[in-house]
C-alpha cells in the first residue's frame, strides 16, 4: 500500500503515538499509527484495510458497507429457489430498468466461485464497490490518490459489460485521519472536498453517490469534519466539483432511513429542494433499504414518488433483508414476500432507475458482523445457492 511510506514517518511524530480520535483509524493492513481510541469511543474493524475509533462500544447502523466473513446460516434442506428466469439483470431491463446489480469488495475477487456468478451479466447488470472508492482509499494521504482498488472492480464490471456505480465521494465514516485529525478553515476544507469529488469523478464515469448519509435519523444535520466546518455548504461543493468534473455523470445523495415517509425523508426532500432552487445538479436519490424481515416500510412506492415529483431519479442502492437466526422455512418464505415487495415498488415507478442489493450471497454479507445474532440477508445463501428470495425478486421483476 502507498500509505505505508508515510503512516511510518508519522509513527516518528508524537502525534501519532496518542491514541487515536474520534473517527480517526486505529488499525488495518499497513497502519502503524496508534491502535487504541480516545475515552468513549472503540476500534471497530471496517475491513482488513481500515479499522476506526467510533464513538460508544457498539458498531450502531452504519448502514454502507462494512463487509464481512460471513457465517453459515441455513441448514441443508432448506427451502431454495425453483425460478427458471434468464437472469435477474436480463429481466429488469426487458421491463424498462437500466440494471439490476450487486455490491462486491476487493477481498472476495479471489473467489472463483463467487466471481463467476458476479460476472454473469444476465444476473447483474451493474456493480457498487463496498470499500475500495471510499476516501481512506482513494486519499490516504492529501493530494496523493490511489486507484488501484476501485480500479480493480471497475475493470472486473468493464470486461463483464456491467455498469459502475462510484461509492462514495462525501460520507463522515471510513475517512483518512489527515483529514479527521487535521484543523482546516472553510477555505482550506472546500478546497479539499472539491479536489476530492471532481479527481475520483472525473477518474471513474457513470453514477455516484457523491453525498452519503447527511441526516441524523430525525432529519437533522449529522454532526462531522464537513458539516462542523461548512455547515451545508458542503453538499453543493461536493455536487459542484463532481458535476464540474464529468457533466454526464449521475450525481445521487444516499440514505438510510428514507424510504418511508417520515422526518428524514423530508429532510433529504428539503434538501433537493434548495439544492434545484439553487441551480447546483442533482439527479438521483439512493434508498439503501437495509431491512428487516417482517418489517418492511409500507410506503416505499409513494416515498419514491414524492421524490420523483422533485425532478431527481431514484434507485435502490443497499437492498438486503435480515433475520433474527437461525434461519427458518417461515423466515424464508417471509423474505420472498419482502424482497418481491420492494422491488415491485420500484418496478411500479417510472422513475426508479434500478435495484442494487448489497452482496448477492450471504458468504460476504455485512450483516451478521453489524447485528449481532441476525444474517442471511441476501438472495444466495453461504454456498451460493438461490434462496426463495430470488424467486420474489424474480416476481417482482416480472411484474
Ligand atoms: C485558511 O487557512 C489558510 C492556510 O493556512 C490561510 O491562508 C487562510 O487565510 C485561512 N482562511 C481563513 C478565512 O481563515
Amino acid at each position: 500500500m502507498k500509505s505505508i511510506a508515510f503512516a511510518s514517518l508519522l509513527a516518528l511524530l508524537p502525534l501519532a503515538i496518542a491514541q487515536s480520535q474520534e473517527w480517526g483509524q486505529c488499525g488495518g493492513i499497513g497502519w502503524t499509527g496508534s491502535t487504541t481510541c480516545v475515552s468513549g469511543t472503540s476500534c471497530v474493524e471496517s475491513n482488513a484495510y481500515y479499522s476506526q475509533c467510533l464513538p460508544g462500544a457498539s458498531t450502531g447502523n452504519g448502514g454502507s458497507s462494512q463487509p464481512a466473513g460471513g457465517s453459515p446460516t441455513s441448514s441443508a434442506g432448506a427451502p431454495g429457489s425453483t425460478s427458471t428466469i434468464a437472469g435477474l439483470n436480463a429481466v429488469a431491463q426487458a421491463a424498462g430498468k437500466k440494471y439490476f446489480g450487486s455490491a462486491t469488495d476487493n477481498p472476495e475477487l479471489t473467489d472463483t466461485a463467487y466471481v463467476a456468478i458476479l460476472s454473469d451479466n444476465t444476473q447483474f447488470g451493474q456493480l457498487t464497490p463496498g470499500n475500495s472508492m471510499k476516501w481512506y482509499a482513494t486519499e490516504p494521504e492529501q493530494g496523493t490518490f490511489d486507484f488501484t482498488g476501485g480500479q480493480q472492480i471497475v475493470s472486473l464490471a468493464q470486461q463483464n459489460k456491467q455498469l459502475m456505480r462510484g461509492h462514495n465521494c462525501v460520507w463522515y465514516n471510513e475517512l483518512p485521519s489527515w483529514l479527521t485529525s487535521g484543523t482546516f478553515n472553510a477555505t482550506e476544507l472546500t478546497s479539499i472536498v472539491s479536489t476530492h469529488c471532481g479527481t475520483i469523478v472525473g477518474h471513474w464515469k457513470d453514477s455516484w453517490d457523491i453525498i452519503n448519509e447527511p441526516f441524523n435519523d430525525d432529519g437533522t444535520w449529522r454532526s462531522d469534519v464537513f458539516y462542523n466546518t461548512l455547515g451545508s455548504d458542503f453538499v453543493s461543493v461536493a455536487l459542484n466539483a463532481a458535476s464540474a468534473a464529468d457533466p454526464s455523470t449521475k450525481l445521487y445523495m444516499n440514505d438510510y432511513n428514507i424510504e418511508n415517509p417520515g422526518v428524514k425523508a423530508t429532510a433529504m426532500q428539503n434538501l433537493v429542494k434548495s439544492l434545484k432552487s439553487a441551480g447546483v445538479k442533482i439527479d438521483g436519490i439512493g434508498f439503501e433499504s437495509h431491512f428487516i424481515v417482517g418489517e418492511i416500510p409500507a410506503d416505499i412506492q409513494q416515498n419514491m414518488e414524492a421524490f420523483v415529483a422533485l425532478g431527481v431519479e431514484v434507485s435502490i442502492t443497499e437492498l438486503d433483508i435480515r433475520m433474527t437466526l437461525p434461519s427458518t422455512d417461515a423466515l424464508l418464505e417471509q423474505q420472498k414476500q419482502d424482497y418481491q415487495t420492494v422491488i415491485s415498488a420500484c418496478m411500479a415507478v417510472e422513475g426508479c432507475a434500478g435495484m442494487t442489493i448489497w452482496d448477492y450471497t450471504d458468504k460476504y454479507s455485512w450483516v451478521p458482523s453489524t447485528f449481532s445474532g441476525q444474517g442471511a440477508a441476501c438472495p444466495w445463501d453461504e454456498n451460493l445457492v438461490k434462496k426463495p428470495a430470488y424467486d420474489g425478486i424474480a416476481a417482482a421483476l416480472q411484474g
